[in-house]
């Protein structure tokens, strides 16, 4: 049997610490001995096909799933942003943002829905905001809470192109300014070597290459040296190089 999950806060200095840890579903072993330290403050990107475990991970480090066997140690205050932003519909915005909070932190969600760019958008509903919008309101509603760590379950998958761009510049903007340790879980190569001060890719179980990327920000393809790590990433996800 494991022992003990989240027994306590990971090391100076370290957001989370993870060692041995497994997980499987039935027959199927999903993570084969995952081993991760992760910075207070460091940018960190998951890179990984669909399937591979990376929610699963997440969901663990989140501390809505148990593992098998292994520990985790995490800084306590924790919180999740999911691909679809999870609004309650029958709640106005503001609401969403400071639910299951005190009435006190009304003043602090009205900063965070200016911070993301919804100043004024307090009392409106839901259904009357764009994809784009409603993501924000779940980046705000992850911001109020002041995580320690900040979990991002694909959280641009679903967006268009152009507010897909806008809404990581946001997030990369947020994050240097407010410091959270990153987890930010992707398929998407280009999206992880533009934000990340680190990326690892989860393969068969288990984390495969570990890669700090020291570029300057804000990047985007033309920035020196991002081609290099974009193909590296590629290679270890299993596209061949005429696909590049
Ligand atoms: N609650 C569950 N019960 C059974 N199988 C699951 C469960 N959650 C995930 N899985 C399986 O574990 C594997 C990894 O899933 P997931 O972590 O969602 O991958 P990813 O996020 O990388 O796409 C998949 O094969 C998925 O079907
Ligand atoms: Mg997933």
């Amino acid at each position: 049997m494991s022992e003990p999950v989240f027994p306590g806060e990971a090391p100076d200095g370290l957001a989370i610490r993870v060692r041995g840890l497994r997980k499987s579903f039935g027959a199927k072993t999903v993570l084969d001995g995952v081993d991760l330290d992760i910075r207070r403050g460091e940018f960190f990107a998951l890179l990984g096909p669909s399937g591979t475990g990376k929610t699963t991970l997440l969901r663990i480090l989140a501390g809505l799933e148990l593992p098998d066997a292994g520990t985790v140690l995490a800084a306590r205050r924790r919180t999740t942003v999911y691909q679809e932003p999870r609004l309650i519909p029958a709640r106005r915005v503001l609401a969403n943002v400071t639910l299951g909070l005190p009435s006190s932190v009304r003043e602090a969600g009205r900063r965070a829905l200016a911070e993301v760019g919804l100043e004024g958008y307090g009392r409106a509903w839901p259904a009357t905001l764009s994809g784009g919008e409603a993501q924000r309101v779940a980046l705000a509603r992850a911001l109020v809470r002041d995580p320690e760590v900040l979990l991002l379950d694909e959280p641009f998958a679903a967006l268009d192109a152009l507010t897909r761009l806008q809404m990581q510049e946001l997030v990369a903007e947020l994050c240097a300014r407010h410091r959270p340790a990153v987890v930010l879980v992707t398929h998407d190569v280009d999206e992880a070597v533009r934000l990340a001060d680190r990326v690892v890719v989860l393969r068969e179980g288990a984390l495969a290459v570990d890669q700090a990327i020291d570029l300057p920000h804000p990047r985007d393809r033309d920035t020196p040296g991002f081609t290099a790590h974009r193909r590296l990433f590629l290679t270890h996800l299993g596209v061949t190089a005429a696909a590049h």
